[in-house]
């Protein structure tokens, strides 16, 4: 069986900034670390004026770097060097108008900006400032210059103001700025292997209603299917994205249907299926949905409740019996046999690929836990062990894409 190697977890410098955004880094630097990475962080004299390194610490396990000359840190006198070297991707979060300027003029005046002079990793600003700072043609015609230079510049956005004032400026949210840098990496790296190709994905959990107030639901968190939307985007497809109730932004240039129950998914899915050449069946749609909604509010009574439940429509078998279906791709997600369990349904449902995982296996996990797969078609199958979810997504829309060329694009839609 193959056997796909991935790349260690990487390396970041968080460099933070003098600015009031300062406290969404904390957050950022949480993001990263629960993804697996291994963070430095480096703060500016200035962004000791606002945030504590001790949060930093805490966070990441590593002492805070600040100062350039620091006799306790240089253990021979060019750690500096080291730690630039050992950065793959540097992140400054946020950006001040100032710590632009000075790397637009090639500064190396404090820990930060010496280690981005030194370093090869990429560099990714996140600026942070008011409105008429951000304006200022000091401050653009520095950003068009750093971005000439191939340093990638997330935001800012729009909204009020920590001064107040309403317009561009606000840091852009910690979870968009690691969306908006794996976006760019993809963008950069991949080839453009499903070119025109139209591709239907479903993500995230349902709620089924129970009263007004009431719902059943899942765990999903819908981050496997949003990582598979914007992966095969990169790629040249078309995307369409039905997803559940999540609280993830959109990828860039992805059409985006939310809905909430099973029953609206079904219905999303069979509107759209005609128009789609692969389907991705990726969301944790419930198997059953209360027979009937009550009208108020149920009251709290004494003793036992019970809920009468029906199943719900199996969507992606659905597809399948219809006529002309696409390629379609289903997962699965047991905690028992997996592997017989998955090539049945496989079977069972005629579906052309399956991604199994087992609930329980470390990195099973739902939310932003690393995860593994293992993919199995007709007569063949592999193992995408664990890591990040956003590089497992990307590993399984070339492994689709690749199966899907294979099986000479029979399901083509005209
Ligand atoms: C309360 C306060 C808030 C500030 N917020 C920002 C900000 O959001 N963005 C910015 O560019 N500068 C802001 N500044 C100004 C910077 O802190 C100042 O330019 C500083 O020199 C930046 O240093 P650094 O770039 O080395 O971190 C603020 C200053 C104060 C006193």
């Amino acid at each position: 069986m193959q056997k796909i190697d991935f790349p260690p977890d990487e390396r970041w410098i968080v460099g933070v900034s003098g600015g009031i955004a300062a406290y969404k880094t904390a957050e950022l630097v949480r993001i990263l670390t629960r993804r697996g990475h291994a963070v430095q962080v480096v703060l500016t004299a200035s962004a000791l004026q606002f945030v504590q390194p001790l949060t930093f610490q805490a966070l990441t396990g590593k002492p805070v770097l600040h100062a350039l000359f620091d006799p306790g840190n240089e253990k021979n006198g060019m750690d500096h060097i080291f730690l630039a070297r050992w950065a793959q991707q540097i992140l400054i979060a946020p950006a001040s108008a100032n710590v632009i300027a000075r790397l637009a003029h090639g500064m190396a005046d404090d820990l930060l900006t010496t280690l981005c002079l030194v370093t090869d990793a990429e560099i990714t600003l996140a600026p942070a400032m008011n409105r008429l700072m951000w304006e200022h043609p000091a401050t653009q015609d520095n950003v068009a210059l750093l971005r000439r230079r191939g340093i990638q510049i997330i935001g800012p956005d729009q909204g009020l103001q920590a001064c107040g004032e309403e317009g561009p400026g606000r840091m852009t949210e910690p979870e968009s700025i690691v969306l908006s840098i794996m976006e760019h990496r993809s963008r950069s790296k991949c080839r453009p292997i499903l070119p025109e190709t139209r591709i239907l994905i479903t993500a995230g959990p349902t709620r089924e209603p129970i009263d007004p107030v009431r719902f059943m639901s899942n765990r999903s968190s819908g981050r496997m299917g949003f990582a598979l939307a914007r992966h095969a985007k990169a790629m040249g497809a078309r995307v369409c994205l039905i997803h559940g109730p999540v609280t993830l932004p959109m990828p860039q240039g992805v059409d985006g249907i939310a809905v909430e129950t099973a029953g609206q998914m079904a219905n999303a899915v069979f509107d759209q299926i005609g128009q789609c050449d692969i389907f991705i069946s990726n969301a944790a749609v419930a198997d059953y949905t209360p027979r009937e909604v009550a009208g108020e509010k149920i009251k709290k009574q004494p003793g036992e409740i019970s809920l009468s439940m029906i199943r719900t429509q199996d969507i992606i078998a659905t597809v399948a019996d219809g006529s002309n279906p696409p390629f379609l791709v289903g997962f699965a997600a047991e905690s028992g046999d997996l592997v017989s369990y998955a090539r049945n349904k496989l079977k069972h449902k005629k579906l052309d690929m399956i991604a199994a995982n087992r609930i329980g296996d470390p990195g099973s996990g739902f939310g932003d836990q690393p995860n593994a797969l293992h993919v199995l078609w007709n007569n063949g199958e592999v193992i995408l062990p664990l890591q990040s979810k956003d590089s497992l997504a990307r590993q399984l829309i070339e492994l689709i894409a690749q199966r899907y060329h294979q099986c000479g694009e029979r399901h083509h839609v005209e």
